[in-house]
């Protein structure tokens, strides 16, 4: 079906003028987008520039050639279904602008995209595997786990809205030395009562005690590894105690996620890949990728890459020093890269995908960069076809700057900052609207408190470090969750008063008012930010773009009365609410935050 959106009729008619002036060009770099700044055009195209370069041609000569073609092209308007008005101008060193000519037919050709909410289908569509918030079993989830949980969720959804395939997986570590001294602890100090109160909190006791108890009395350490030995060799006792820790804690991991409404297609934890490991060692070993090296075994550099970009080596008192991936310890243990590359590996012959997205935060980026490295030398051709990207991000941190904490020191709970979000919400919303019912208003409590973390924890750009705090991000004005599910209720509630958009009389609807036409210019663009959130995997584009469109939103509603309006602009200005709604909603639903119809 051809494109109805007015940026890829644009950009395709482009690709036609680009490839009749130089057939040799690549035209999938042609492409067009939001112009950067309104005053220059609404959409800019700034490829021309490396082309003619490539081409060694004069840039400012090229564009205008193409210019050319396209406006022959734009004449004849035979190659798009719906005629776009679009007046275009060279700038600068050869970028192009366009400016929409909103009196040509925008208004149906917007309004035919606005069913799929201004997005297209993606072509060709990716297959995309996304592993996030992978907590650790017998831990609870911290708000370290937030920031990947709350990312990978909102860029699952990001990438099946635009039509990709989509598989998730929690790769929870359920695996490791930790299990050791939480065995000789369950033996002996279980508390059976509170481990039916909390369980992960008496998991994590149990843990401690035993750790302290190992740091005084060696021959407890001793225990630990023999009980540990026992499990990794298959004894039944241990086996079922462990199944039982895991249980424990997926109970406690559904509750949160529950909360959170999150959920995964798969949750194939590190003990899944238990099974494969010996193999992939000893097929490292025999390719000469890996090898023994003080007892363990080990993946070293292979001097392809200069010493500063070669994650395999780190510099010591100016001396380039080797840095391996351990994939066998000395006692005989496998190490987190090594069941890593098991799962990379598996996912690969599961499921085929183009890309394989780890959401991770940033420490663990030289990890992942071994990661990659070593599996291209391990299988070339699965690497080839596969996008691999470690999507990094920063820390949470406290008023005081340093990692967010409670006051005595210890990590946060999940569930507890999940608990004071929605007390504190509740609050707000008790005094705002009293005369909402109980239910009611618990409901918006707890759509408010859960949405203002998610969207606190998605508007920094990711890579940075942020300042919690719940006076910002519980505010009903300025860039913040509560603003934008209050925006989205106003604009809901117009629509619902004027009565449904009738849309046979749009036809004859032109927008005039310059609040109608900055508005309707603005929605057309919620596509276009949803492919750039996929490609960068940067949910703070889709947060900035709802903050900007709810305040267009505002001032359009402020300049243009709506229900009072003589026809045909009541109905075109009733269609704007109505999209503004719709995208407001569509896009706090990529987010993972609700909208409530009331607040
Ligand atoms: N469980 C790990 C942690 O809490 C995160 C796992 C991330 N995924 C992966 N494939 N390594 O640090």
């Amino acid at each position: 079906m051809p494109s109805s959106l007015p940026h890829s009729i644009l950009e395709q008619r482009l690709r036609r003028a680009v490839g009749e002036v130089l057939p040799s060009a690549n035209l999938d770099t042609v492409q067009v987008r939001p112009c950067p700044d309104p005053k220059h055009g609404d959409y800019q195209c700034t490829a021309l520039i490396g082309l003619a370069k490539q081409a060694r041609l004069n840039p400012r000569a090229f564009a205008q050639e193409v210019l050319a073609a396209y406006q022959r092209l734009q004449q004849s308007g035979g190659d798009a279904s719906i005629e776009v008005g679009m007046v275009p101008e060279i700038a600068g060193p050869g970028f192009l602008n366009f400016r929409i000519d909103v009196r040509t037919s925008l208004l149906p050709a917007a309004l035919a995209g606005a069913d799929r909410l201004f997005c297209e289908p993606a072509r060709p569509p990716r297959t995309v595997v996304v592993d996030f918030s992978s907590p650790n079993v017998a831990k609870p989830m911290h708000v370290g786990h937030i920031r990947s949980t709350t990312l990978g969720d909102c860029l699952q959804r990001a990438f099946r809205s635009l039509g990709h395939r989509v598989i998730t997986d929690n790769h929870i570590g359920d695996w490791g030395t930790q299990f050791g001294k939480l065995l000789v602890g369950w033996r002996h100090g279980l508390d059976r009562a509170a481990l039916e109160q909390d369980p992960i909190a008496e998991l994590e006791r149990l843990y401690r005690t035993e750790n302290a108890a190992g740091e005084a009395d060696p021959s407890r350490l001793e225990m630990a590894r023999q009980e540990l030995v026992k499990l990794q060799s298959g004894d039944p006792e241990n086996l079922a105690v462990w199944k039982e820790m895991i249980r424990l804690s997926q109970v406690q991991f559904d509750a949160i996620y529950g909360r959170l409404g999150v959920t995964f297609d798969h949750t194939l934890g590190e003990s899944f890949y238990n099974p494969q490991l010996p193999e992939v060692v000893a097929d490292l070993m025999a390719r000469g990728i890996a090898r023994e090296s003080e007892g363990a075994v080990a993946v070293f550099s292979d001097g392809s890459l200069p010493p500063k970009e070669d994650p395999f080596l780190v510099n010591r008192d100016g001396e380039w020093v080797p840095d391996p991936a351990l994939i066998r310890k000395s006692d005989g243990g496998f190490n987190y890269m090594t069941t890593d590359l098991a799962t990379l590996d598996h996912r690969i012959r599961t499921w085929a995908p183009d890309e394989i997205i780890y959401v991770v935060d940033d420490r663990q980026a030289p990890h992942f960069r071994k990661l990659f490295l070593t599996f291209a030398r391990w299988k070339p051709e699965a690497a080839a076809r596969t996008r691999l990207r470690h999507i990094g991000f920063g820390k949470i941190l406290g008023d005081d700057g340093r990692p967010f904490r409670t006051r005595s020191g210890d990590t946060i709970r999940l569930a507890e900052l999940l608990d004071e979000a929605v007390e504190r919400s509740q609050r707000l919303v008790d005094e705002k609207r009293p005369e909402l019912p109980d239910a009611t208003r618990r409901q918006i409590a707890e759509t408010v408190g859960v949405g203002a973390v998610k969207y606190q924890d998605l508007l920094p750009n990711r890579q940075s470090d942020y300042v919690f705090s719940w006076d910002k991000m519980l505010a009903l004005t300025g860039n913040t969750s509560p603003y934008l599910q209050y925006q989205c209720t106003r604009a809901g509630k117009v629509v619902r008063e004027g009565g449904p958009v009738d849309r046979t009389r749009l036809a004859s609807a032109v927008p005039t008012e310059e609040a109608e036409i900055v508005l309707l210019k603005y929605l057309l663009n919620y596509g276009l930010t949803l492919e750039s959130v996929v490609a960068e995997c940067r949910p703070n584009y889709l947060c900035n773009y709802l903050y900007e469109l709810a305040g267009h939103y505002s001032r359009f509603y402020e300049a243009c009365p709506v229900l009072r309006a003589g026809e045909p602009v009541r109905t075109l200005r009733l269609a704007l609410c109505d999209l503004t709604a719709r995208v407001l909603q569509d896009g706090l639903r990529i987010l993972g935050i609700g909208a409530p119809e009331v607040m």
